[in-house]
């Protein structure tokens, strides 16, 4: 709406106006209600609150910012796609932003019901999120109130720019970018010495969460964090013959799914790591053999940050004498 002259101001208001006190302009449009969109009883054009023209309308006013007109060159506008909103039958610009028929007859000085969106609007985000599930609900809708997005306020449009020709939200190297700007701690987490390859852009936080929900903990794309991980790191899904049981119960049991200053992703270093669990007396948390020996080294057992120098199967060995995890 920037740059508007006030004649150029002048001459659309006054478009407007004609068109709706002449009666010339029929205030349902005649492809209301033939194909997406709410159902069209009862039949009275006020009840539906369309405005008369569609897109057509709403561009006597919003044509000139440059950002909206964009969205014509994006999926959305397609219009042969009887599914999307410029197809056969489709309300347009109404389809996202609801009946506009009393914003434009208040020449646009009130949102008057229209919807707007992002977290901010005064559109609950509920609403703003029923627009677009009305016909995205079979390919994301359908765990979508499952997830902690729709149970937290999020909206659709907190990720996705609609106007836009590139949607970063949906572009690999600039997904986690948009993530990060509310999961900052999530975001400085990749920035530790070790990380999953997020901030290279080898993979991205979709690889392991799907953002419009799961039944799933932290909305992970696999039923637990085990599946999640060893869908890649597949040596690691085991059955083993000799398993390891904080390993078939959860990887996260030892390793951060983020960031870690720890190589190899771990909690903490071996032998601390290990001690967690595993007593620290007698072995192998003591050295064996008679303490105060004169070179005050301590036992090779504890040499050499240790645990798996010896048990390198720690994940779960299939040699047939690997009970110990050793081989
Ligand atoms: C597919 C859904 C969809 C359609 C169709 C759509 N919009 Fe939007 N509109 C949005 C979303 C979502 C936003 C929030 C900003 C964004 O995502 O780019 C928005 C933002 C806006 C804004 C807010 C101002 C701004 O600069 O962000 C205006 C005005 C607007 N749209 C007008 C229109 C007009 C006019 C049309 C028809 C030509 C239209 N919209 C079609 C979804 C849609
Ligand atoms: C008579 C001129 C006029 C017409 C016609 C018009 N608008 Fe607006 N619209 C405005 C003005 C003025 C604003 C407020 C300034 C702004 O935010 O751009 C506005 C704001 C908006 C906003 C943002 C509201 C907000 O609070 O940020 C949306 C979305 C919008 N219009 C959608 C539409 C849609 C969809 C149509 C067609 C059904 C339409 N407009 C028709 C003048 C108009
Ligand atoms: C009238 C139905 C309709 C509405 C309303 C609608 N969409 Fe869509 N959307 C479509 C269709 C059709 C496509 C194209 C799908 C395809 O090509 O497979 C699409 C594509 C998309 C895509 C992928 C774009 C691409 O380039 O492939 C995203 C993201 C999306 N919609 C989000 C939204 C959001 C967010 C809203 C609400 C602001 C919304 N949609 C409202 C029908 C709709
Ligand atoms: C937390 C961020 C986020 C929110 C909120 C979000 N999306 Fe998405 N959306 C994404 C990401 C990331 C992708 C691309 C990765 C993918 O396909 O899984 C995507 C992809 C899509 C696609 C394209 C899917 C395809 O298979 O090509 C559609 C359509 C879509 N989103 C619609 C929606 C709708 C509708 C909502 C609201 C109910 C929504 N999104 C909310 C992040 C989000
Ligand atoms: C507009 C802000 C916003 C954006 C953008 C956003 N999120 Fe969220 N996300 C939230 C809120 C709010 C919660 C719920 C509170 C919490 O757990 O921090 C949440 C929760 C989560 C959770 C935890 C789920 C649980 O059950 O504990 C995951 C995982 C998540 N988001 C992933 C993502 C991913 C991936 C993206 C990018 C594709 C993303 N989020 C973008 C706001 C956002
Ligand atoms: C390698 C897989 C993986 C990647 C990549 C990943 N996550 Fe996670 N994320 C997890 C796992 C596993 C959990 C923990 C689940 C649990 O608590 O059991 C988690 C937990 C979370 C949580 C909730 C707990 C917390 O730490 O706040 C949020 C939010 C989250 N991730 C967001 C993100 C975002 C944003 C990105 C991208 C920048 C991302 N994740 C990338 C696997 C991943
Ligand atoms: C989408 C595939 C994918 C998923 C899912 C995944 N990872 Fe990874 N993981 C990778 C990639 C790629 C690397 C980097 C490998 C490299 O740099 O050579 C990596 C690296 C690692 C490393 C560090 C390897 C090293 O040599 O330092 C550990 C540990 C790890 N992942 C554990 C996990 C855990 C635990 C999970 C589940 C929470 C998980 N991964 C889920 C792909 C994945
Ligand atoms: C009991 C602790 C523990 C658990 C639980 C655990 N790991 Fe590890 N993991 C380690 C240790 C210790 C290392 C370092 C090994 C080394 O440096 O040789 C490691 C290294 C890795 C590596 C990188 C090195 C390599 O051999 O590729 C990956 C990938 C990995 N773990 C994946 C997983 C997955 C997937 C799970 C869950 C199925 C898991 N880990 C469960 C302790 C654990
Ligand atoms: C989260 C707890 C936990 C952590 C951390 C852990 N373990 Fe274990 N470990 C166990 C449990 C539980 C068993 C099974 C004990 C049993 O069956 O009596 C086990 C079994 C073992 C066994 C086989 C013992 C046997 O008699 O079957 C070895 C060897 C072992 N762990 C070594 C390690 C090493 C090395 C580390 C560090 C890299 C480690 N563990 C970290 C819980 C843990
Ligand atoms: C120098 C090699 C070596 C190092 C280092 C070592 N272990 Fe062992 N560990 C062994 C041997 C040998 C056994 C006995 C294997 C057998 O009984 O078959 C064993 C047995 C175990 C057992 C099984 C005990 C039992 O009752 O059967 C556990 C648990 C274990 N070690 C944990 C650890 C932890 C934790 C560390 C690091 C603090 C560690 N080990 C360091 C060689 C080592």
């Amino acid at each position: 709406m920037k740059g508007w002259s006030a004649v150029g101001l002048a001459v659309r208001v006054a478009l407007v106006a004609v068109g709706l006190l002449s009666g010339l302009m029929p205030v349902r449009p005649a492809w209301a209600g033939q194909g997406a969109g709410p159902p069209a009883p009862p039949n009275t054009p006020a009840a539906l609150g369309y405005s008369a023209h569609g897109a057509d309308t709403c561009l006597l006013c919003h044509r000139g910012n440059a950002h909206l007109m964009t969205l014509f060159r994006t999926a959305h506008a397609r219009p042969g796609d009887p599914r999307g909103p410029f197809g056969p039958g489709g309300l347009q610009c109404e389809a996202c932003h609801g009946p506009g028929g009393a914003h434009v007859k208040a020449f646009g000085r009130k949102p008057a019901g229209i919807v707007v969106f992002g977290r901010h609007s005064p559109t609950p985000v509920a609403r703003q999120n029923a627009m677009c599930l009305g016909c995205h609900q079979a390919t994301v809708g359908h765990a979508w109130l499952a997830g902690a997005h729709a149970a937290n306020g999020v909206s659709c449009a907190d990720c996705h720019r609609i106007h836009d020709t590139v949607d970063p939200v949906r572009v690999q190297a600039t997904e986690a970018t948009v993530c990060g700007t509310c999961h900052q701690a999530v975001r400085a987490a990749f920035l530790a010495p070790y990380h999953h390859p997020v901030p290279e852009g080898t993979m991205t936080c979709s690889s392991c969460h799907d953002p419009h929900g799961t039944t799933s903990r932290a909305m992970l794309v696999k039923a637990t964090t085990n599946e999640t991980c060893t869908s890649c790191h597949t040596q690691f899904r085991g059955p083993f013959l000799w398993e390891h049981q904080p390993v078939t119960e959860n990887c996260g049991n030892c390793h951060t799914p983020h960031g870690s200053v720890q190589p190899a992703l771990l909690k903490e270093r071996p032998p601390i790591l290990c001690q967690a669990c595993h007593d620290t007396v007698g072995h192998p948390s003591v050295p064996y053999g008679p303490p105060g020996l004169p070179t005050g080294l301590p036992n090779p057992y504890l040499l050499a940050g240790g645990c798996i120098n010896c048990h390198s199967q720690v994940h779960g060995s299939n040699s047939p004498s690997g009970r110990a995890l050793m081989r």
